[in-house]
């Protein structure tokens, strides 16, 4: 199960996302915003991270206007790993080398076209496992763990 979620500036965006999803027949939960009506993006970042963090949702996916407000919100829950990408180069290294678990993007900054192989990208490439990825994402999760009361 994917979670995605978005604020005001991602609405058409997440839902050209979705109908992608529902034609490669991955099952998703929205968490919203679903108008576009202004709202704060930390408040969905927070819904779609912990239903990451928690394991109800295996990756998640998070939209604003730049994927930056979202991405920044994310990682601040344990146990996130949000890229925030503009293209499939990224998209494939931070599943590869960073494991990432929450894909970030932008409506005002990346395509449709572009995003949607982003999308594809982030959901259809594994972790590499590698001893010197795994010791990096291990060093990170240190520092989370050190800061993170
Ligand atoms: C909303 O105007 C915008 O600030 C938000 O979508 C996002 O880009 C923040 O990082």
């Amino acid at each position: 199960m994917l979670a995605i979620g978005g604020d005001h500036a991602a609405t058409r965006y997440k839902e050209c996302i979705k109908k992608h999803l529902d034609e490669r027949k991955i099952e998703y939960t929205d968490f919203g915003t679903n108008d576009m009506d202004s709202c704060d993006y930390p408040d969905y970042a927070l819904k779609v991270a912990e239903a990451v963090a928690s394991g109800k949702c295996e990756k998640g996916i998070l939209i604003c206007g730049t994927g930056i407000g979202m991405s920044i919100a994310a990682n601040k829950v344990k146990g996130i790993r949000c890229a925030h990408c503009t293209d499939t180069f990224s998209a494939k290294a931070c599943r590869q080398h960073n494991d990432a678990n929450v894909l970030a993007l932008g409506e005002r900054v990346t395509g449709m076209g572009v995003a949607l192989e982003i999308v594809d990208t982030f959901l259809d490439t594994q972790f590499s496992g590698d001893d010197r990825h795994i010791r990096r994402i291990d060093k990170t999760t240190a520092i989370e763990e050190k800061y993170f009361k």
